[in-house]
């Protein structure tokens, strides 16, 4: 059976493809770029979502497709399509599509390139599997050194709780169902076991850098000219912000424990996570 999994030079994807291998499935990574694909070790294909004519080819002999959505939010919908159709073209026997907690309803600004993807791939026809992945825990985690710098993490997420699960927990997720049996017509809302709020993230840096971390929530607007300020582009900054305000209402405040029975065993948690965080940073 021949595994082939999109995106597979990005961070989650590498993932992938390792516990992939571990298992000893028949992979082929589909990337966009060949020569960083070599590092990967296994066969690497050219995919890339601008280019439709590379996708049938890419995905040929393909059982079952892992379709990592892709990283440039606003032009989705279009790469996605050519993907979904490529899949149909190439005979894929199941596809499974990395999408975003309660993809069909949220309020998350992110929400609907995935919500459409997902129709796209129910119009398809093709067996599919929904990995709803809520937010990376590295996200919190992937910046310590600003926080502990400066005292204080920024957000408008208010209480709202986070879900988030490692890039690693996911991965294996994904693995589990593309090497495993009775997933097709299956949605997971996968993520954390735990879900927390910015005040715990806080407490927890603290604790455990003893280094007094706060959490300051702003207004959105406000937030977002943070970002700006921090040197993200305007546009980002605002989706970012945006997506914030989304968490203040719940929106990946969504245990359901679908990650850690797809893994057989507990998710990572924000603990652990901070824990590795920082001993990394030495
Ligand atoms: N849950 C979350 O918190 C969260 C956060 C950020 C993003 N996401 C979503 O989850 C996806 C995977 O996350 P990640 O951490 O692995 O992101 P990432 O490290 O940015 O990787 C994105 C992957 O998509 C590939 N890609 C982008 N545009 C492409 C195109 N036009 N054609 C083919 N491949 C393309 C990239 O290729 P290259 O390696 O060549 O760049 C890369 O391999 C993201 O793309 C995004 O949709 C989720």
């Amino acid at each position: 059976m021949t595994i082939t999994v999109t995106g597979a030079t990005g961070q989650l994807g590498r993932f992938v493809v390792a516990a992939l291998k571990r298992q000893g499935a028949d992979v082929v990574a589909a990337v966009r770029d060949t020569a960083k694909g070599e590092s990967l070790g296994v066969p690497a294909r050219l995919a890339d979502y601008d280019r439709p004519e590379t996708l049938v080819p890419a995905f040929e002999g393909t059982d079952r497709l892992l379709f990592v959505s892709g990283s440039e939010a606003g032009r989705r919908v279009e790469q996605h399509r050519a993907v979904v159709e490529a899949a149909v073209k190439a005979g894929v026997g199941h596809i499974v599509y990395t999408s975003i907690t309660r993809a069909d309803t949220s309020i998350n600004p992110l929400a609907p390139e995935h919500r459409a993807t997902e129709e796209l791939i129910v119009a398809s026809g093709l067996p599919y599997t929904f990995l709803r992945n809520n937010w990376y825990l590295e996200n919190y985690t992937g910046n310590l050194g600003t926080a502990l710098e400066h005292g204080v993490i920024l957000g408008a997420a208010g209480d709202g709780r986070v879900a988030a699960a490692t890039r690693e927990d996911l991965a294996a997720g994904a693995a589990a169902v593309l090497t495993g049996d009775g997933h097709a017509g299956r949605i997971y809302e996968t993520g954390g076991d735990v879900a927390f709020s910015m005040a715990d993230l806080a407490a927890t840096i603290t604790a455990q850098s003893g280094t007094e971390v706060a959490y300051r929530d702003l207004p959105e607007d406000d937030y977002a000219q943070a970002l700006i300020g921090f040197g993200l582009p305007e546009g980002f900054a605002r989706v970012l912000a945006a997506a914030d305000t989304s968490i203040a209402r719940g929106s990946l405040d969504v245990a359901t424990g679908d990650l850690s029975r797809l893994i057989g065993r507990p998710t990572t948690t924000l603990a652990e996570a901070v824990t590795a965080a920082l001993k990394q940073r030495g």
